[in-house]
């Protein structure tokens, strides 16, 4: 991808991290790999002005080029992305309740299967550094170790991901989930998932991937996919009478239906057109992220993409509400503060 590309999406993902309420004001910073170095935003500039011309380029060796300075937080994404070949980008922000926990220096345990988005059975938090230093810089590392995030202590998070549009789901999903573990917390630390059943998590994420659901549990029910040229046809068209409903052939139904003729039938026309598509696809689930920043290209080949239109298959609904529009905020009842409160300090 060409530099101005590259500013263009970081610029986007800055913006869309604001939007999103996964990161406020000018908190949080964005970096993408580049021949030799990095391109990443400028310290202390708000998002929705940055032009392409703002982002600063900056060399490994810590030399930089542009008009502002670079973020005070280029230490960790220079070391991340010269550590780790795997990331392509580095997406820094103060989401609340990613925050919320790194305030009491917690990570986020097996709780939820969904932890294992990050890599492993758990989202580490690294110790306290101040921001902008080296030494945090190497904390950061450390807790990214085999891990694709981490909680920074009484300060945010850290995301890695090859594009920015996983790094956005990722960092979705990341806050999410520590709302979900801040919320659980009120009623008592919850029981954590064990490492095989995490081990499990992780293999089936891995697998799904490659859009096909494993059969794990080995009961010979792996979905098939449709052949490539029935797809779009089949799901497309609406069935024949003769092929409707085994469901309601003919006996005390009928005189049900003839009671409700036309109000009936009336919202019967939001039939199901969309749902029923979505259903026949399964196969196509995977965990890649839910919703592009407009930035992010689709990479389905043309042929691919093409059959998808033809299809009108939606992205899977769980993926589609990944990113929520804005995070709402933490339950602000002094009974409610005081039930995460106690159970924060029993932990402690
Ligand atoms: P910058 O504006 O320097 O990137 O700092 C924001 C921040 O979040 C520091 O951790």
């Amino acid at each position: 991808m060409s530099h101005k590309k590259l500013r263009q999406g970081i610029i986007e993902t800055c913006i869309e991290m604001n939007r999103s309420g996964l990161n406020q004001g000018t908190s949080g910073n964005v970096s993408h790999r580049i021949e030799g170095g990095m391109l990443v935003t400028p310290t202390s500039m708000a998002y929705e002005r940055l032009k392409n011309d703002d982002i600063v380029e900056m060399a490994f060796d810590g030399t930089y080029d542009g008009k502002h300075r670079p973020s005070s937080e280029w230490r960790f994404h220079r070391d991340i992305l010269k550590n780790r070949p795997d990331v392509n980008v580095v997406l820094h922000t103060h989401s609340i309740y990613c925050t919320t926990l790194a305030t009491h220096e917690r990570g986020i345990p097996a709780f939820h299967y969904m932890v294992a988005v990050a890599g492993g059975a758990d989202i580490r938090c690294s110790p306290y550094a101040c921001f902008g230093t080296q030494d945090l810089s190497n904390h950061a590392l450390e807790a990214l170790k085999d891990r694709t995030a981490c909680l920074l202590g009484h300060h945010g998070l850290i995301v890695v991901a090859d594009t920015f549009e996983t790094a956005l789901w990722r960092a979705t999903e990341i806050e999410t989930l520590a709302k979900m573990y801040v919320h659980a917390l009120a009623i008592g630390e919850p029981p954590r998932l064990n490492d095989k059943e995490m081990a499990q998590v992780i293999e089936q994420m891995r697998r799904m991937s490659y859009g096909q659901s494993p059969d794990l549990d080995k009961v010979k029910d792996a979905p098939k996919p449709l052949s490539v040229k029935a797809t779009p046809a089949v799901i497309a068209a609406p069935l024949k009478a003769e092929e409707k409903p085994a469901q309601a052939p003919a006996k005390p139904k009928a005189p049900a239906k003839a009671k409700a003729p036309a109000k009936v039938k009336a919202p019967a026309k939001a039939k199901a057109p969309a749902k029923a598509k979505v259903a026949v696809k399964p196969a196509t689930v995977t965990m890649a992220p839910a919703r592009k920043p407009k930035t992010v290209k689709a990479k389905a080949p043309r042929a691919a993409a093409a059959k998808a239109k033809a299809a009108s298959v939606k992205k899977p609904a769980a993926a589609k509400s990944s990113v929520p529009k804005s995070p709402a905020p933490v339950t602000g009842s002094a009974s409610f503060k005081s039930l995460v409160g106690a159970a924060l300090s029993r932990r402690k």
